[in-house]
Order: structure tokens, then sequence, then C-alpha cells
């Protein structure tokens, strides 16, 4: 199956991504998380993204399509793959219909999670990732007494563009160039959207019983 996860920051794609993409057994791609590792790196590509992603603006489609292009075009990925993140604005959606209509494949879903404004603040202000395995945590509803991941043991770190005002671009950049890829998709008629609010499980449940319906 080939499914994009979209939403606002903080509303779960991430965390959702894990759970659909491991029962799936497609690989997860989430373009968020490849940057950040060029970031760690100090790769080309990493020293090209940060400035963008520090702000947190869009980095420019250029980098991000050759970027998932490349990661399209491996092996794990012909068979399915869930995307995080990308596409991000209706170019990138048109880009990536282009490139899977020359590998004779198209997208079966787009996900949408729906969850309000201050939820997602609420949600990104207590983020800790784990340095370690990639696990996303949160302070208060995974009651977080240390910045270890009970997972793997590896130190979890808050992420810098959580911090408040570049969440609060981050939720404008969203609402002008994102949000418009799901009128994109609609039309398109791959599109469901699913209340991402409550227990991590039950999102987990609800979007789960979406993705059998398009299996
Ligand atoms: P990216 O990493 O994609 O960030 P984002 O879209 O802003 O999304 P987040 O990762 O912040 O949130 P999420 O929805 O994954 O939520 P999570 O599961 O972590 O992108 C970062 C930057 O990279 C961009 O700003 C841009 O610069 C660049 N970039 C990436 N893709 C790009 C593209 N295509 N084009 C251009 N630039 C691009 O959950 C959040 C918190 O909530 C966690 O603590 C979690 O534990 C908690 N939580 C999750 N679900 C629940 C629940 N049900 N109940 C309670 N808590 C929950
Ligand atoms: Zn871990």
């Amino acid at each position: 199956m080939r499914i994009v996860l979209v939403g606002p920051p903080g509303a779960g794609k991430g965390t959702q991504a894990q759970f659909i993409a491991s029962h799936l057994s497609i690989p997860k791609i989430s373009t968020g998380d490849i940057f950040r590792a060029n970031v760690s790196g100090g790769t080309e590509l990493g020293r090209k993204a940060k400035q963008y992603m520090d702000r947190g603006d869009l980095v420019p489609d250029e980098v991000t399509i050759a970027m998932v292009r490349d990661r399209l075009a491996e092996k794990d990925a012909r068979e399915g793959f869930l995307l995080d993140g990308f596409p991000r604005n209706v170019p990138q959606a048109e880009t990536l219909k282009k490139i899977l209509a020359e590998w004779d494949q198209r997208l079966d879903l787009v996900l949408e999670l729906v969850v309000d404004e201050d939820e997602v603040v609420r949600r990104l202000s207590g983020r800790r990732t784990c340095g370690q395995c990639g696990k996303i945590w949160h302070v208060d509803f995974d009651d977080k007494q240390d910045d270890i991941c009970d997972d793997c043991g590896g130190a979890l770190f808050q992420r810098d563009d959580d911090k408040e005002e570049v969440v609060r671009h981050r939720l404008e950049v969203y609402q002008e160039q994102t949000a418009p890829l799901v009128s994109f998709y609609a039309d398109e008629e791959i599109l469901r959207g699913i209340d991402a609010t409550g227990p991590v499980e039950e999102v987990t449940e609800r979007a789960l019983a979406v993705v059998r319906q398009f299996d």
C-alpha cells in the first residue's frame, strides 16, 4: 500500500506512522527525520536544510523532492510505503504524482490526522525524542520523570523547532501551504480524515480501520 499521512505539526503523524508502517510491513519515510539525521550528521543536505528548519519554514522543493525521489527508488519502497511529512504543498503533491506515474504507481490513501490548535501546542511543548531509537515520547502523557528512553535506554532530547515562537510559525506555514493539500486529495477521492485526539492506541485503531477499507 502507498499511504501519505497529513496533518498539522504535532498532530501525531510520526507517532502513528511507526505503528501503521510496522503493521503493514512497509517502510516509514519521514522527510523531517531524514533532514534531522542529515543535520546531525553534518552533511551538505543537512547544511542546506537547517536554516529553514530552524525558522519553521519549508525546505525548498527542489532539495526535498530530489531527496524523496531517491528514497522512493530504493528497493524496500517498491511494493509500498508510508510517507510522513511529504508532500507538504501542492507542487510537491503534483511532482509526487508524476514520479509515481513514471513507475506505474499511484497513491492508495491520504490519511488526514485532525486535531485542533490548542492540543497541537500542548503536544509539541512536551515532546521528547529518543536520540538512539527515534521513539517519540511526551513528558505528561507518558508520565516521563527522566530523560531516558524506556524502550532502549537512550537519552531523550527536545527538538530545536519546538520552541514556542517557531511552533507558531510552523502552524502558519501549515495553514498557508499544507492545508490546501486536503482539497487537492479530496478531488482525487483518496482522502480520509480521522479524529486524532484521545489515546494513541485509539487513534491507531481508527487509522487502521480506514487502511483496511483501502487495502
Ligand atoms: P517534521 O518533522 O515533518 O515536523 P511536523 O510536520 O511539524 O510534524 P511533527 O514531527 O512536529 O509532529 P507529528 O505530527 O509527527 O507529531 P508527533 O507524532 O511527533 O518537519 C520538520 C521540518 O522539516 C519542517 O518544519 C520543515 O522545515 C522540514 N520539512 C519536513 N518535511 C518537509 C517537506 N516535505 N518539504 C519541506 N520541508 C520539510 O507527536 C507530537 C507529540 O504529541 C509527541 O510528544 C507525542 O508523544 C504526542 N502525541 C502523539 N499522539 C498523541 C495522542 N493521541 N495523545 C497524546 N499525545 C500524543
Ligand atoms: Zn529509544
